[in-house]
């Protein structure tokens, strides 16, 4: 009981904040307290904002690139208009979508995506944390085949089955990969954001994440079944039966 008004309160106490300083959402310090630690964004950056909605990480990124920079938000429902960002209705995952978002860069390539993406919850943790970490394989295989050399990526993840798989399968493709958990965000939930930087395009044909990171989720599965044609173990032991005046 205790544990919960604390974090409801802490959770206020940052709304209150983002009310104060004319932010949209209480999420808005997450990004600044990750770009503090981890100086992601640039003045003039092209950044993309996935899962924008209500705006409060595109008014971040707005105040982080500056003039010359360029912010591109999508989420699935609309925002009010944030200056300084073009904010488009979307399912990231959906082909016309992506097509959309590319062409308002007006450029082959883009610096830095945050994503701050979550699925519609169901209240079903296993489920719902699942869902959340196909969407975000999904956000890489679009976005790094379009982020610079160099570029870097943030994304929230939720913390459980799977998580090791994913930074196994995107460490590959960047100089560094680490979790930080934003003060913003402790104590809420088991939300943690991946911060991945320096990307290094992985070369060959196999550089997707989402198809190996279900293949990797079913070996898993299939390695914790037990396999039928592995002969018993022999062991010295063998079990005596206890006899009645046994004490
Ligand atoms: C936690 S909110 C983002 C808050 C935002 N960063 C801010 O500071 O205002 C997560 C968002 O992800 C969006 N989302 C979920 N699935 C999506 C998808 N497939 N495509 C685009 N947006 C999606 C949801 O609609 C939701 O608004």
């Amino acid at each position: 009981m205790v544990d919960r008004w604390v974090q409801d309160h802490q959770r206020d106490s940052w709304r209150k904040q983002a009310k104060a300083s004319g932010y949209r959402a209480r999420s808005a310090f997450k990004l600044k307290q990750i770009q503090e630690r981890h100086k992601i964004v640039e003045k003039g950056s092209l950044v993309l904002d996935v899962g924008c909605h209500p705006g409060g990480w595109a008014q971040v990124a707005v105040e982080l690139t500056g003039e010359n920079g360029k912010v591109v938000g999508v989420d699935l429902q609309s925002c009010v208009p944030v200056d300084g960002a073009n904010l488009i209705v979307g399912d990231i995952t959906d082909e016309h979508t992506q097509k959309i978002v590319l062409d308002a860069f007006e450029s082959s390539t883009i610096d830095v995506v945050v994503s701050d993406i979550s699925p519609h919850i169901t209240g079903k943790w296993d489920i719902d944390q699942a869902v959340s970490l196909m969407l975000v394989a999904e956000v890489f295989d679009f976005a790094l085949p379009v982020l610079r050399k160099g570029g870097n990526f943030v994304t929230k993840i939720f913390q459980g089955v799977g998580v090791e798989e994913l930074i196994d399968l995107v460490k590959p493709h960047f100089q560094t990969v680490k979790r930080f958990s934003p003060m913003a965000s402790r104590n809420s939930s088991s939300e943690v954001y991946l911060v991945c930087k320096n990307h290094g395009p992985k070369k060959g044909p196999d550089w997707k994440i989402r198809p190996a990171f279900e293949e990797s989720l079913n070996e898993r599965k299939g390695g914790l079944e037990p396999n039928e044609d592995i002969e018993p173990a022999k062991t010295t032991f063998s079990i005596r039966k206890r006899r009645s005046n046994d004490n």
